[in-house]
Order: C-alpha cells, then sequence, then structure tokens
C-alpha cells in the first residue's frame, strides 16, 4: 500500500491534544494505518495510579482491533519533543502482534521526521 506519511503523522500529532496527561504533561499521539486503508488513533492516558498508563500506540493499536483492523501496514507517533522520540519496549511488541513489518514514523515539535521499519526497532519479535 502506498502509505501517505504526511496525512499519517498529522493525525498523530493532531491527536496528540486530546491526550490524558496530567502526571507527565508529555501529551503523545499514535495513528495507525490498516491494510484497508483506514486509520486509527489513539493518545496516552494516564492515572492517579501511574503503572496503569497506557501508551498513545497501544491506545491506537486497540482501537483498530476493535473495529475489526488486526493488519497494520504504518504507525504514525507525534512526541512534544525536539528530536522524534522512538516507541517503548512495550509497544512494539504490541505493533508486532499485528504487523508483518510495519513501517514506523516519527514525528515532533521540530520539523525532524525519522524513519524505521519495525524489524529495525525490535529485532528478534515473540510471535506464536
Ligand atoms: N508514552 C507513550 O504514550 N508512548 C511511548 O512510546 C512512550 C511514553 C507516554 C506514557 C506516559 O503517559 C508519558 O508518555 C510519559 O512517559
Amino acid at each position: 500500500m502506498n502509505i501517505d506519511t504526511k496525512q499519517l503523522l498529522s493525525a498523530a500529532e493532531a491527536v496528540s491534544h486530546a491526550a490524558y496527561a496530567p502526571y507527565s504533561k508529555f501529551s503523545v499521539g499514535a495513528a495507525v494505518l490498516a491494510d484497508d486503508g483506514r486509520v486509527f488513533t489513539g493518545v496516552n492516558v494516564e492515572n492517579a495510579s501511574y503503572g496503569l498508563t497506557i501508551c498513545a500506540e497501544r491506545s491506537a493499536v486497540f482501537a483498530a482491533v476493535a473495529a475489526g483492523a488486526t493488519r497494520l501496514v504504518a504507525v504514525a507517533i507525534y512526541t512534544p519533543t525536539p528530536k522524534p522520540a522512538s516507541p517503548c519496549g512495550a509497544c512494539r511488541q504490541v505493533l508486532a502482534e499485528f504487523a508483518e513489518n510495519m513501517q514506523v514514523l516519527l514525528g515532533c515539535q521540530g520539523d525532524e521526521i525519522a524513519e524505521y521499519t519495525l524489524d529495525e526497532l525490535l529485532p528478534e519479535q515473540f510471535k506464536l
């Protein structure tokens, strides 16, 4: 599938404003692209019991799965940082469950964009 990088990154940035991050003040947005062209977004949702926090990437994946989209081809992640920031290890593993070798696009407050494949970010993935 031809991936509209800019569109996916701007969906991630737009949704980041809906993050619930009163503790870290670090609002993250993620947008996943399914193989049927649908886009699902997610934000980090924190909790007073900090460990219950869910990252934006997993929120987006779970929204996709709930809508029946279990084959994901790309993810865009926006972080409020001067440079692109990579997804955490837990989210990499969750993304891998629903992707063959997805494209990972990272956007930030600066102009810089980083592009990886999930295989680069998470080699030797655990899959059953
Ligand atoms: N966070 C994400 O949403 N995605 C990541 O990949 C790393 C961290 C969130 C979790 C927490 O709400 C805040 O960023 C600070 O760690």
